[in-house]
């Protein structure tokens, strides 16, 4: 009886090589690098073949045991057949063209071929042909090897799905934002309160931002907070001068997107009208960090203002009107909102929850 260790060692010996030098005796890989290469070939998971290129049809002349567990043949059913009866109907004739010229132009091709196991069943092979010379330059052999990619096309074909639904979402959001921007407007117009009305659409335009840039990662369930902060942030800076941007790529689950889009949105119209972009060489700097920790973590935003009109910190201290929307909103997430008016502008700090359990 065998023992464990003798049966492991039975299916990991791959005897395919002996009897290619059995059979080609003139092309034993001899001497110390042909062991180690017929090792190598027995032992790698990539399916390797070769074809004799003299012979009529160019026959496999060698399958290693990955090439038989890929496919499912035998290697009385491999060798002596040309490689095309791995193909079926489905796989590509523009691909087999390709095959087939670089053959006989005796070049390297790598190509993403649809094949077909022994039970019928497709595989996408990824198969990398190549010609092999002897040290006189004369054609030996044509090498194959293949690679079952299956998996990271149908990944990729996931992901490109994502990709058209994320744009389409994106492209829905942007109507839908703009269509309640009309009836805001529209409205405003028509009782008269077009300053109000012009005050709400601002917000929920800056709220569309904050949304926009989260959908192309809808799928990861967590938003880039850095991202956020500048897209709400673009239009008082057409020219990307004057808010300056300090951060790392800090991500926060999705419940963040709403407030971070508002609160910086009001701080923002605030500086345009009172604060440091109200003066052409006034400018803000904006940074995000994670705080708090294992047990609590935060995302802690800076907001620093300078080069805008002098503050009269008298005259400020009293709680500012303007801020008040973002202290609402910031307490209801279980966050808050610390400001410190100095000479050279207001610096705010803004604090939220931080969950990164998701993504
Ligand atoms: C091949 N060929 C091949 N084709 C395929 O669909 N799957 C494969 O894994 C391989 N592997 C392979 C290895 C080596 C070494 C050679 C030389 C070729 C290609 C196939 O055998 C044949 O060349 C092409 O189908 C083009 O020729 P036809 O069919 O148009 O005559």
């Amino acid at each position: 009886m065998s023992t464990h260790r003798e049966d492991q060692a039975h299916r990991a010996y791959d005897d395919s090589p002996d009897r290619f030098r059995a059979s080609h005796p003139e092309d034993a890989f001899s001497g110390a690098n042909g062991v180690l290469f017929e090792q190598a070939m027995a032992q790698t998971r990539m399916a390797i073949c070769l074809c004799d290129p003299y012979a009529p049809d160019q026959p496999i002349v060698f399958a290693n045991r990955a090439f038989r567990d890929l496919t499912g043949y035998d290697e009385s059913e491999i060798v002596g057949q040309n490689c095309r009866f791995l193909q079926g109907p489905g796989t590509s004739r523009e691909a087999v063209a390709r095959i087939r010229k670089a053959l006989a132009e005796e070049d390297v091709v790598v190509v993403e071929v649809l094949n077909y196991r022994k039970d019928g069943t497709a595989f996408w092979n990824a198969l990398h042909l190549g010609p092999i010379y002897d040290t006189s330059g004369r054609l030996l052999y044509f090498f194959g090897s293949q690679w079952d990619v299956s998996d990271v096309r149908a990944a990729r074909a996931d992901e490109r799905h994502a990709r058209e639904l994320a744009r389409e979402l994106s492209h829905r959001m942007k109507n839908m934002f703009a269509v309640i921007g009309g009836i805001v407007n529209f409205t405003g117009r028509a009782r008269g309160i077009e300053v109000e009305a012009r005050e709400i659409n601002d917000r929920i335009q800056a709220l569309g931002r904050a949304y926009e840039t989260t959908l192309d990662e809808a799928s990861s369930g967590s938003i880039e907070v850095g991202q956020a902060i500048r897209s709400v942030l673009g239009p008082y800076d057409p020219e990307g001068r004057r808010i300056r941007f300090e951060g790392n790529g800090l991500r926060s689950d999705f419940s963040a997107v709403s407030v971070l889009g508002l609160s910086l949105h009001e701080l923002a119209a605030n500086a345009v009208k009172h604060g440091a972009l109200s003066e052409p060489d006034g400018h803000v700097t904006v940074r995000w960090n994670r705080n708090g920790g294992a047990t609590q973590p935060t995302i802690v935003i800076d907001w620093l203002e300078e080069g805008g009109p002098h503050v009269d910190i008298a005259g400020v201290t009293m709680s500012p009107k303007a801020g008040s929307i973002v202290d609402r909103m910031l307490g209801m997430a279980r966050g808050n909102i610390e400001r410190e008016w100095r000479p050279q502008g207001l610096r705010a700090t803004l604090r939220l929850p931080l969950r990164e359990e998701v993504g």
